[in-house]
């Protein structure tokens, strides 16, 4: 196989730690490999020219960075605007959040094509070009706009809607008719496979071939689902490191006599996260048991704070939060402990170690590593319970989780007491079901079966 090529908007040094499921993903597949990632350099440039970015090149171990910067013009269209204003909700069935302003796409279609025009004189023919997530649909169509012929392969890290949610965007068909620039199509889950064909068939007539390939706007796609998964001895072995271990010893002496619940998050509005805090209310209310004993932990990263729909979450998150301490809180315990900073990453395994349940309740989630990261975590003699919501992606998968509806609250609350109450061999066998899935199925495998799909993709 020639070089690997991966783009994705948000970059990150392999060798340190990342937040956001993307980067942490595409950073330890790359350092399998080695090759060139190629995205954002995160700088705004204020008063640049839009569609212009300095280039920044530099070597992170196996793996050459290079960057770009984006003017602030193009970075409120391109990624506030139409990426976090448009995809992103649509995306996540939030027709409601969605704003739909006619300026976005043009900021969009600017950035893809500078990505373009500054990635093509560093590919060489051999490469495989691989390109990540909703902010870079477009980005193949402007490469074979401008010559590329390299075999180019797409992965959509967030869910795919159905036809008819995806059919609110005003530019839908221009949308996915960019996908069949790709020789192959990537996507987290079965459901979303079956968005992509049903939307294909009702809006293109495109016609569905054997083994996933789809014919449309004259070109043919292959679509797969190949779902995320984390690197298994990577996050062991974290867990075992002295932050990891530092922390769980403390949060077990705290909590030797409570129940420890955890949350981890971006505090973004499609992980569900207020209505978790009340399902924790109704478990609190309808089992008194828990209270003065089950504790819940909720860290809410903060993220894309300049997107309006992100300061709405916050405020509704902590009125709930104070609401059910002040109603709930004794002098020497408080239900709910929200911390709304960034964690680092090293320490997480040590909580999720330490809790006895891990929630993990999205209203829309394309995978969820999280979900996987809790697992990996546990102590496989007194392994903790994952509560997973059925709408993130990872519910395909996990089907030994306690899956729930988060939308439902008072059932959400049961499957949190049944996960509080559930006997050791019940822990033992599901984690031990789980741990073998996400082992199988993980980040290693993602690579390896994509590319061997982009290989073998086109080839007839
Ligand atoms: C999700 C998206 C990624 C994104 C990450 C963090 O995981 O799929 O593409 O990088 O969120 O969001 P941010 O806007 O900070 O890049």
């Amino acid at each position: 196989m020639g070089r690997l090529v991966a783009i994705s908007n948000r970059v990150a040094d392999p060798r340190k730690a990342a937040a956001g499921g993307l980067a942490v993903a595409l950073g330890e597949a790359l350092n399998q490999t080695g090759g060139l990632w190629f995205g954002w350099s995160g700088t705004i440039v204020e008063g640049g020219t839009p569609g212009e970015g300095d280039l920044h090149v530099q070597q992170a171990g196996a793996v050459k960075l290079a960057t770009v910067d984006l003017c602030r013009e193009d970075h409120d269209s391109y990624y506030l605007g139409y990426s976090n204003n448009v995809l992103w909700p649509v995306f996540h069935y939030r027709l409601d959040l969605a704003q739909f302003e006619a300026g976005f796409i043009g900021g969009y279609r600017r950035v893809n094509q500078m990505f373009a025009r500054k990635l093509l004189p560093l590919l060489k023919d051999d490469d495989v070009i691989w390109i990540h997530d909703y902010h870079l649909i477009p980005l193949a169509a402007e490469l074979r706009g401008m010559g590329c012929r390299q075999k180019i392969g797409f992965f959509l890290h967030i869910p795919l809607p159905p036809p008819l949610i995806m059919a609110a965007i005003p530019q839908h068909e221009w949308l996915m008719r960019s996908l069949f620039a790709y020789d192959l199509v990537g996507l987290q889950s079965e459901a979303d496979v079956q968005h992509f064909s049903r939307y294909v068939q009702q809006e293109a007539g495109a016609e569905v071939l054997e083994d996933g390939r789809h014919r449309a706007f004259g070109s043919t796609v292959q679509v797969k689902a190949v779902p995320i998964g984390i690197d298994v001895d990577e996050f062991a072995s974290l867990t075992h490191g002295r932050e990891a271990q530092d922390l769980y010893e403390r949060m077990r002496e705290e909590y030797a006599r409570r129940r420890l619940l955890i949350g981890v998050d971006r505090l973004d509005y499609s992980k569900g996260i207020p209505h978790r805090v009340k399902a924790f209310r109704d478990l609190l209310a309808h089992y008194p048991e828990n209270r003065n004993s089950a504790t819940l932990i909720q860290i809410a990263s903060p993220t894309r704070e300049d997107v309006d729909a992100y300061g709405d979450i916050r405020r509704e998150l902590e009125s709930l939060c104070g609401a059910i301490n002040g109603d709930y809180g004794e002098l020497d315990w408080m239900p709910v402990r929200y911390i709304h900073r960034m964690v680092a990453r090293k320490r997480i395994p040590g909580l999720c170690r330490a809790a006895r349940v891990g929630l993990v309740t999205p209203l829309r989630d394309g995978m969820n590593l999280v979900a996987k990261e809790f697992i990996a975590a546990q102590d496989p003699a007194d392994p903790g319970v994952l509560v997973l919501s059925r709408f993130a992606g990872a519910a395909e998968q996990m089907k030994e989780a306690l899956l729930v509806n988060p939308y439902d609250t008072h059932g959400t609350a049961e499957a949190i007491q049944q996960a509080l109450q559930m006997p050791l061999d019940e822990r033992r066998r599901r984690h031990q079901a789980l741990l073998a899935g996400i082992r199988e199925f993980d980040v290693h495998w993602w690579r390896r079966t994509f590319l061997q799909a982009l290989s073998q993709a086109g080839a007839d």
